[in-house]
């Protein structure tokens, strides 16, 4: 429905800014630019880039610096899924096998640091301290993120408070620096750079919040990666928390072993479970409360295209299946 929409708000940005991504990723060193080129080509949705186009956009920015924003933006996010499928072990994304599947964990790794690198060059560029304080802060949140979580990993007594600060971190930070150096780039006002700041925070929440739920509920070849895969890494999610909450004591005990074990022998029986209690609907509830949240947002900023588009990309954050 109305994801095409959104898109085709900012159609001729977007792959103008595909355009850049490519080209910034050559690289001397033939294995950098093919494990590169590997995971950028083979897609992704492209949302952070998405909402730096919108915000920028929707405050009347009208210049050229937001499309080396985005690709920015998307080499951090790329980054970061580079590491992270490292991290979580995991073997397929966005439709393929993981870089570290396919070349070993460290070219991973260390093509993951290649972007971050590619990024802060280009962040530079920009000339633009505020944008490279915000950025700069927002990749040692996510790194803090990612460390917390995997200091969780098997633990099940992460409550939900935790696991909202892990969410915070890992995912929503990006979002919200998408939006917030948009803003910054098109010169707002102190009034319109905190909502859009707010509405990236409030919408990474819900869209994380939904990855959580899709990992229980979804289906793996329109997301790309497999399901089931938080349970496999003993992950914690909110699903799992609240079907804790909920459950009788045989069910609790059953959920905290498996997230002790990792591994997917339980995952039959603790699908049971979790869809019995309504831990997905409690989480899609959570993740529409944010949506709404980050809607809210948008009152600051004036009447427009890009503003609308904004606005739907909440409903599409809490609808999707991918
Ligand atoms: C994946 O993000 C990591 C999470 C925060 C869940 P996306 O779902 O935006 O990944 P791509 O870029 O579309 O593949
Ligand atoms: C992704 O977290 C967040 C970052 C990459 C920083 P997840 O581990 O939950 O995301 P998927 O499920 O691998 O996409
Ligand atoms: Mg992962
Ligand atoms: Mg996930």
């Amino acid at each position: 429905m109305t994801a095409q929409r959104i898109y085709d708000t900012v159609a001729d940005d977007f792959s103008r800014v595909n355009d850049l991504i490519i080209k910034r990723l050559s690289s001397d060193v033939p294995l950098v630019e093919k494990i590169a080129q590997y995971i950028i080509e083979s897609g992704g949705k492209r949302l952070r880039p998405l909402l730096v186009l919108l915000s920028s956009r929707a405050l009347g920015y009208d210049r050229d610096d937001h499309l080396k924003l985005a690709a920015v933006i998307e080499f951090l996010h790329t980054a970061t899924l580079l590491h992270d499928d490292v991290v979580d072990t995991s073997d397929m994304r966005r439709g393929r096998s993981t870089a570290n599947a396919r070349w070993g964990n460290a070219p991973s790794v260390l093509v993951g640091d290649f972007l971050y690198a590619r990024a802060f060059e280009m962040m530079v560029e920009l000339q633009d301290l505020r944008i490279m304080d915000v950025l700069s802060h927002a990749t040692a949140v996510i790194a803090e993120g990612e460390v917390m979580q995997l200091m969780n990993v098997k633990n099940p007594d992460l409550d939900e408070a935790q696991y909202m600060q892990v969410i915070h971190n890992k995912t929503a930070m990006l979002f919200e620096a998408a939006s917030h150096t948009g803003a910054l780039l098109a010169g707002a006002d102190k009034d319109r750079e905190d909502a859009l700041k707010d509405y990236g925070k409030h919408l990474g929440l819900a869209f994380q919040l939904v990855d959580d739920v899709l990992d229980y509920r979804g289906d793996a070849e329109a997301m790309g990666k497999n399901v089931g895969d938080d349970l496999a890494e003993g992950k914690t999610t909110l699903p799992l928390i609240y079907a804790m909450v909920e459950g009788s004591d045989d069910e609790k005990q059953l959920i905290r072993q498996a997230i002790r074990k990792g591994g997917l022998d339980d995952l039959p029986r603790i699908l049971q479970i979790v869809n019995r209690s309504g831990a997905l609907e409690y989480t899609m509830a959570k993740a529409r409360e944010q949506a709404a949240l980050a809607a809210a947002c948008l009152k600051a900023l004036p009447e427009s295209d890009h503003k609308e588009a904004l606005g739907l990309l909440t409903e599409i954050a809490v609808a999707r299946v991918s």
